[in-house]
């Protein structure tokens, strides 16, 4: 039930347009912590964030020395005072630098962020956004549901690195699937259950069994179908999935009208087959591209003149989970 529950928060986030899920801190160390290598000497632009109150901002520039940052630049929409759910009423947006700690006292002083006025409202597809967005290395945030397809559509246009938060059901998107498979998008470390959930305003309803108020008040929902999606190297996209599994015709069958069998287990999937194999999307938390190539879906995202990608697969007449499909590339 409390899945239900969460599920529905998502929905609402997405149908809404209503995108204010903010970031716990340490869902943020969590996953940053094994990307260090990447950060060194580099610009990071944070760009749906409030520096006030945005955790990102608070772990980059509390981090800044320790991951050897250049610079971190934050953007914040249509918000200039202190509340984390204000209405983004106010016309312009204003963004932040931090260059780093000058005192020594190790910590980010009000003296040493550069405050700027923006002209417009924040907006991450506004022109000066965008010129912000062309000096960086990285960015990295939890960026607004509904803008999601548009925001991953213009850091892939201007050729950036990225870490951002995302829903699982965007794996689906046709423009974000097209990404995963040419491996220039994958999922982060830690996903689904590993996210202990994101801070939501007073008027969203707190139910589901997760739901919760913090030792700080801060009101939270699990949302169980979220995880990260980047373009920085991670280590755990180079660990094969061991395979125990023997092929055999009646724990796998082929699907009616796909040349392909189903594995409804990724841990399932047969160790030395050598055809395409529908397996659950969850997949994606284990894929190697040195071990398994994705050649299509089942939910008409990858449409291929030769075969049935993009149309339901099924099994006996029914039809099966959303399936993404792969081959063994070291299958012998
Ligand atoms: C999901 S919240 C996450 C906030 C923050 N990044 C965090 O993780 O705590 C998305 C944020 O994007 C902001 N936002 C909405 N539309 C935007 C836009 N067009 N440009 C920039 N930011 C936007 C919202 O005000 C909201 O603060």
């Amino acid at each position: 039930m409390a899945r239900e529950g969460s599920v529905k928060y998502l929905n609402t986030a997405k149908s809404d347009k209503n995108d204010e899920f903010y970031t716990i801190l340490s869902d943020i160390e969590k996953e940053l912590r094994h990307y260090k290598q990447h950060f060194k000497n580099k610009t990071v632009l944070c760009n749906c964030d409030d520096p006030k109150v945005s955790n990102f901002f608070v772990y980059f520039s509390h981090n800044f020395e320790q991951l050897g940052l250049k610079k971190l630049i934050t953007t914040c929409y249509k918000n200039c005072d202190a509340d984390l759910f204000s209405k983004h009423t106010a016309e312009n947006g204003i963004y932040l630098e931090y260059n780093g700690d000058k005192n020594n006292n190790r910590v980010p002083d009000p003296d040493e962020i550069g405050i700027h006025k923006l002209k417009g409202d924040g907006d991450f597809r506004s022109e000066e956004c965008i010129k912000l967005l062309k000096q960086v290395d990285i960015v990295v945030t939890n960026p607004p549901f509904s803008l999601f397809r548009e925001y991953v559509a213009q850091l892939v246009r201007y050729d950036k690195k990225f870490l951002i938060v995302a829903t699982w059901n965007a794996i689906t998107y046709k423009e974000i699937f097209k990404l995963i498979k040419a491996n220039k998008l994958w999922i982060g470390v830690n996903s689904n259950r590993n996210f202990s959930g994101f801070i939501v305003p007073k008027h969203y309803s707190l139910h589901g069994t997760e739901a919760r108020v913090d030792e700080h008040g801060n009101r939270i929902v699990s949302t169980n179908t979220t995880c990260w999606f980047t373009n920085l190297d991670i280590k755990k996209r180079h660990e094969d999935l061991i395979l125990y599994k023997t092929y055999n015709a009646r724990e796998f069958p082929k699907y009616d009208n796909y040349n392909a069998i189903e594995v409804s287990k990724t841990a399932d999937i047969p160790m030395h087959y050598k055809g395409v194999m529908g397996v659950p999307v969850t997949f994606l938390d284990k894929y190697n591209p040195e071990q398994f190539e994705i050649i299509g879906s089942n939910r008409g995202i990858d449409q291929d003149p030769n075969g049935i990608y993009g149309r339901g697969s099924f099994l006996n007449g029914k039809e099966t989970f959303k399936r993404l499909f792969i081959r063994n590339k070291k299958a012998t």
